[in-house]
Parts: structure tokens; sequence; C-alpha cells
């Protein structure tokens, strides 16, 4: 046994987070650490690391009790985590990134510099990585710093690295290529505690699973013996139901709500498309296609040199900024809640109410109808089941999946006639997930609201989707109904691989 987790507990105050957790990972074992946003698990990551040293019960590794050791000392018995928001630094070079703390020194005591270039170069072939060490960290994809996380821990001595979340914001391409690279490490012998909502993931991928649900721990479920029903179950205490959007939805002729009409601007070539009424327009490509760019642009954020935009009949000028977009009733909602989404300080009904404090919620004389406020922010507030004590709970005390609601509450609640949502399930839990999805259903066929989806998790693409957008060098190269597609025919048409004739309409 490499590390035991025995009867901990932890309370904050008067709130009790964890109650009794037990957990054992062996040497060279992959052990998935899952549960609904707020369940504790970054908490007991937290004490397993020592970063809080206030808990009852025993964090034994290697058959010591090392209730008694700090961070740098359980570090240095080799156990590292790797942290939700990634620890490495942006302005340094990868090799920097990797040796940070252990620089060598040439005989004067001068930093070896061509030795530091040459020693990561080397470290990172051992790994099976071939990126450039001279590059900056913020140059690297975010695929390749949740790597170079793994390396820097494992060269650091690692025997158990802990990854809160690395999948979140990666599309699933890199999601496969990030765990193919654990499960190449775990090889060689390092073991895992890897925490993520991706259940079929999951499933494929760790030897054993640990549940934690209101603070409990429900462990040893071995690979192959549960399905991904029965681990959602687990997870959320009640089965899960999965949005299926009723297939009449997406063949029904709608009538048009926005047209683009040969739309140019940066990383955007002469696209035209319509969405209808009531539509979901899933938009797929990758990165630079120009996919997330026609949504930002949309939405004012992206810079269109040409073209015509119509919405519900009306003309469309071109936004400038965000503000002109949400005035002509598009709004797009980032999937950066961090830096575009929410304002931590403020309550709840304070963040829902500040895109609609200048229109709706207006009295005369600049006040503020506060019957108004309140009506609204609940509204929302129930519907999308925000888990909080009340609308005046501040935003930053409530987890990822409870703050996206709130960013999408916000947007709604300016009563949008198209609204864009970039990657708006990223990091959230998979009840949330559904209920956001479900909610996106609603919304489409009872108040005629279009959206724009963009994520590259192609089973909630599908599952949500009307019709597809696919895009590539920054034009559209297929628009094709969504009858029953599949997320290898979603990969196949975006490669172009095999494109023939029949797969476009
Ligand atoms: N420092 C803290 N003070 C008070 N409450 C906290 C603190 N850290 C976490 N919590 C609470 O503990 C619960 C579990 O949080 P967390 O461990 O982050 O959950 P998870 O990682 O599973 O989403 C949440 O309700 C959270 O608000
Ligand atoms: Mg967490």
């Amino acid at each position: 046994m490499l590390l035991k987790v025995s009867n901990v507990n932890k309370s904050f105050g008067s709130k009790i987070v964890l109650t009794d957790n037990n957990l054992e990972v062996g040497k060279s074992e992959i052990h998935a650490l899952v549960g609904m946003n707020g369940a504790g698990k970054t908490t007991l990551v937290r004490i397993i690391s020592g970063v809080i040293d206030d808990y009852e019960g025993d964090i034994i590794f290697e058959d010591k009790n090392i209730n008694k050791l700090s961070v740098i000392e359980r570090q240095n018995v080799g156990i590292y985590v790797v942290p939700q928001h990634a620890a490495i630094i942006p302005e340094f070079t990868v090799a920097e990134n990797i040796i940070l703390g252990t620089w060598p020194k040439d005989t004067l005591g001068m930093v070896d510099w061509k030795k530091i270039y040459e020693n990561a170069e080397k470290v990172l072939h051992d790994y099976g990585l071939d990126f450039d060490p001279r590059m900056k960290v913020r140059d690297l994809s975010l695929v390749n710093q949740r790597k170079l996380n793994v390396v820097r821990a494992l060269f650091s001595k690692a025997k158990l690295v802990i990854l809160d979340e690395p999948t979140t914001a990666l599309s699933s391409e890199e999601r496969d290529s990030l765990f193919k690279f654990i499960e190449a490490q775990r090889q060689q012998g390092t073991s895992f505690i890897l925490i993520s909502h991706y259940l079929e993931e999951i499933l494929r991928l760790c030897d054993t699973i640990t549940v934690n649900r209101d603070g409990r721990s429900y462990t040893g479920y071995k690979k192959g013996e549960i399905d991904e029903a029965t681990l959602s179950k687990l997870i959320v205490g009640e089965s899960v139901k999965l949005l299926e959007r009723s297939s009449e939805e997406k063949l029904k002729t709608k009538k048009v709500s926005l047209e683009v009409n040969g739309v140019s601007g940066k990383g955007m070539d002469n696209i035209s498309f319509t969405l209808g009424r009531g539509e979901v327009l899933g938009v797929v490509g990758f990165p630079g296609s120009g996919a997330r760019e026609i949504c930002r642009a949309l939405s004012g954020l992206n810079t269109i040199s040409k073209g015509q935009i119509t919405l519900n009949g009306r003309e469309f000028s071109i936004p400038k900024d965000p503000k002109t977009a949400v005035n002509q009733k598009i709004i797009y909602v980032s999937f950066d809640r961090h830096k575009e989404g929410v304002v931590q300080l403020l309550s709840i009904k304070e963040n829902i109410s500040m895109s609609i404090l200048t229109s709706r919620l207006k009295k005369m004389f600049g006040f503020i109808n506060k019957t108004k406020e309140i009506e609204n922010a609940n509204e929302y507030f129930k519907t999308l089941a925000v888990r909080a004590s009340s609308i005046n709970e501040s935003v930053g005390n409530l987890s990822g999946g409870n703050q996206q609601k709130v960013v999408i509450s916000k947007a709604l609640s300016a009563l949008p006639e198209v609204l864009i949502l970039d990657e708006p399930t990223v990091g959230i839990d998979i009840k949330s997930r559904e209920e956001i999805l479900a909610l996106i259903d609603h919304l489409t066929k009872e108040r005629g609201l279009s959206v724009l989806y963009l994520t590259n998790d192609f089973n909630e693409l599908l599952r949500i989707s009307d019709r597809l957008l696919f895009f590539e060098d920054g034009k559209l190269i297929v628009d094709k109904v969504n009858d029953g597609l599949t997320a290898e025919d979603v990969m196949q048409i975006r490669d172009l691989k095999d494109l023939k004739e029949g797969v476009l309409n």
C-alpha cells in the first residue's frame, strides 16, 4: 500500500465537509476521486498534501503515519499535487519550470544555463514529450502545460501525483492525450489520484474509484465492476436523467432568427449561415478554425471587417463591443467564468442584476426596482437549482457548477434573442450539466431562444444540437442537420478524412 487515508474528518467552523473518509492507493495505481462540485474532493487532497493540517484521522504513506509532516516534508517523501489552477510559472521557460528550486550551479556558483537546457531536453525526451525547453510556458497549449506539471512532479521524485481536475478546459482529444501520458507514467511505477467529471474516461483509465458524496467516501470500486449509470447514481445520490433533445425538434423547419452574410474579419473568411428561431446550432472546429472567432465576433469581442447581419428581420449593426451586442439582444457566455463571467465578491443577486441595471430594473431618477430585482434573481435561482443558502450569498463561495449557473442567469436576465454559449459546462459536475442542458432545451422550445453552442465535448454537442456548423481556416466548410450523428462522424467531418458525397447535405 502506498497511501492510506483512514477515518479523516474535517469541518470549517460549523460546516462539516468530510466525515470518516477512507481510501487506499496501491503502487502503480491510477485512483479516481469523483463527486459533485462541493463534495469535498479538493479538501481531501489538501489534507493529503498537508496544506490543511487541522484534521482528524490518519494519513499513512508507505506504512508511516505522516500526520505531523509539513507540505514540503510530504513532497520530499513523494506526494505531489498538481492543483486545479496550474502551479507553473507562465513567464518562465519550460526548462526553468522543470528545475524550479533545484538550479544547477557551476564551480563559481553561477547558474549553468547550458546545462539547464540540456537536462530539460533530456528529461522531456525521457517522458516522451517533444516540446522545446526554451519555450515560455504561456506559449504551450493547455494540455502540454498539464503534462509539464506532471513532469515537474516526477522530476522531483514524486511517487504519488495528485491531479485535481486536470482536464478542465481541455478538448476531448487533449484529454485523451493527457490520459495516455498518465497511463505511460503509471507503467513506470508512479501512482496517481485523478479528480475529474468525465466518467467515461475515468471508467476506462482508472484501476480503483472513490466517490465522495455529502462528505462521505464510498470507496474500493474496481475497474470493470461498475458502469457509468451506477457510478453517476453513486455520485449524485439519485439517478441522473441525461437530456435527449427530441429529434422532431432537430428537423423542424424554423423561422430564421439570425442571418450572417459574408462575414470576414480576424480569423474569419466570408462566413454565411442562418440560425433558426428556437434552434440550437452546434459549432465545431479546432482552435483558430473560425469557430470561436465567429462566436466572439457576433458578441462584439472580435472585430468584423466586412459582411451583413440581420436579427429577427432587423438590421444588426456590427457590434464594436459586447455592450452593443447585448443591446441588440445577442449575449455571449464565456467558458472562462473567472475572467469574463462573474464578480466573485458580489452576491448572486448582484451578479444576476448586473446586465439589466440600466434597462429592465431601471426606475426614474436612477433608482433600481428592488422588488423586480429580487423577483428576477429568485426566478433563475430556482429554475437552475443554484445550490446556495440564498441569492444574497457571495458568488466566490459557490462551487464552479453553481457559479456557471449564475453566469447563465445573468445572461438570460437581459432577455437575449440569441445566446452564444462557449464551453458552458467545463468543469461542471454531471447533475449541474444536465440542469443547464435542460434549461437550454426548455428556453429554445418555449421562448424561441436561439443558441450557438460551442464545445469540444462531442457527446454533449450531439445531445443538444439541432444542426452543426464545421469550421476550418476561418471558413464554414460544412452545415449539417444532426440527424443521428455520432461523435466519430463529427471527428471525421471535422478532420475531412472521409469527406465524400453523402456526408454533406
Ligand atoms: N477554506 C474553506 N472555508 C470554508 N469552507 C470551505 C473551505 N474550503 C472548502 N470549503 C467548503 O467545503 C466544501 C467542499 O469543497 P471542495 O473540497 O472544494 O469540494 P470539491 O473539490 O469536491 O468541489 C464546499 O462546500 C466548500 O464551500
Ligand atoms: Mg475541487
